[in-house]
């Protein structure tokens, strides 16, 4: 355990996960502290979508053990209800819902009634920027603040673990930027527990205590923890990339 201040909220020991004879993920073990922000970083294809539904509970591991905030995510799916939250890489708001019902939704699926759901949409929009927006909807938002949309309804729940898989994946770098700021000053502040999960360096050095480079399959290769003064660094930044890209094979890996 590391960077965190408490216990893991996050552990795989040992995880295999077979699709057919093929491996998605072989033998990955990784913990994430409470508190911690870290990166699973690896190429299309490494396995980061199989492990985040591992930790979803959506499938099982083939063999090892998979726990989320010391729970079997999948034997005890309904423990986790409200302590975890995600957010994909699109952002799968309702499209005939506002954006203050779309965050509203999750609440009420969780009991809080109608006024005090209202109440911290609003809270939530403003907290991710986008205070004054929550009668919109989506169509009428960019696809940067729909995305902002989506974390604040992720946020809302108030979980304890935040997943993020590949959620500025499809932003252009400028907005995709600024969102990364912002949300990571958030999880921060907050003292969520986040794992990210994305194909892109600059997103990982960007946002991450501890970023974790997947060989294919998913097996940690390497483990980098920039610090707000490497972050601050661009020539520091400059030489992270390149190390990550290295062990990644090449430099095309920035990118794709
Ligand atoms: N449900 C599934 N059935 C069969 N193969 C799968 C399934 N999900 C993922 N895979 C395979 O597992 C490998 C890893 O996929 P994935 O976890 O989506 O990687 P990533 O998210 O890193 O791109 C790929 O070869 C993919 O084809
Ligand atoms: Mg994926």
């Amino acid at each position: 355990m590391s960077a965190g201040t408490g216990s893991a909220e996050i552990e795989l020991v040992n995880v295999t996960r077979k699709f057919g004879d093929a491996a998605a993920v072989r033998d990955l073990s990784f913990t994430v502290g409470n508190g911690e922000i870290v990166a699973l970083l690896g190429r299309t294809g490494a396995g980061k979508s199989t492990a985040m539904n591992l930790i979803m509970g959506t499938i099982p591991p083939s063999s090892g053990t998979v726990r989320v905030a010391g729970f079997d995510p999948h034997a005890e799916f309904d423990k986790l209800r409200g302590k975890l939250a995600v957010s994909f890489q699109t952002d799968r708001l309702l499209p005939w819902r506002t954006t203050s019902e779309n965050i509203e939704l999750g609440l009420q699926i969780l009991g809080v009634d109608k006024v005090a759901s209202r109440r911290r949409a609003a809270e939530w929009l403003d907290r991710v920027k986008m205070a004054g927006a929550g009668d919109k909807h989506p169509h009428e938002l960019s696809g940067g603040m729909r995305q902002r949309v989506s974390l604040a309804r992720a946020l809302a729940v108030d979980p304890q673990i935040l997943l993020l898989d590949e959620s500025f994946s499809q932003l252009d770098h400028v907005t995709s930027k600024s969102l990364r700021r912002d949300v990571s000053e958030l999880v921060r502040t907050l003292g969520k527990t986040c794992l990210l999960i994305t194909h892109r360096i600059d997103d990982a050095i960007e946002m991450a205590d501890r970023i974790l480079v997947l060989d294919i399959p998913a097996r940690v290769m390497l483990e980098v923890r920039p610090t707000a003064a490497d972050r601050a660094d661009p020539a520091r930044v400059r030489e992270l990339h390149q190390e990550i890209a290295a062990a990644m094979g090449g430099d095309e890996a920035s990118t794709h």
